[in-house]
């Protein structure tokens, strides 16, 4: 498939959007500084797959995280701002994934992969 860019600047802060990108669902969410507070305090390396926040967000960015939606355990998708950790909850067995959209708690064996993307502008991504 080829490349998708998308406009975040209609993306409120603490909103989340869901585009498609060679037929998967793509969450990006405009993160508030809580969130990427949050995300930041967590010890990495008491995490079930550990991978530091800043490793998944763009360098000067921070506020964008983009993520494949598809639960890394049976491939549900799960719903943005839900869930114990200010992230996303996977409503099929109970996975629960931080606003870095890693995995915390539940069956679900890794964090929602991020797919490659750059920001083309200090408003536009391309996916892919
Ligand atoms: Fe998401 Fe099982 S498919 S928890």
């Amino acid at each position: 498939g080829a490349p998708i860019e998308v406009d975040l600047s209609p993306v409120a802060e603490g909103q989340d959007i869901k585009v498609f990108w060679r037929g998967k669902p793509i969450y990006i969410s405009h993160r508030t500084k809580k969130q990427i507070d949050e995300a930041r305090a967590v010890n990495v390396a008491s995490l079930p797959d550990p991978q530091s926040d800043e490793a998944r967000v763009k360098s000067g960015h921070e506020q964008w995280l983009v993520v494949i939606g598809i639960c890394t355990h049976l491939g549900c998708i799960p719903i943005a701002h839900e869930g114990n950790y200010d992230g996303f909850f996977c409503p099929c067995h109970g996975s629960q994934y931080d606003s870095s959209g890693r995995i915390r708690q539940g069956p679900a064996p890794a964090n929602l992969p991020v797919p490659p993307y750059q920001f083309v502008s200090d408003t536009k991504i391309q996916i892919g």
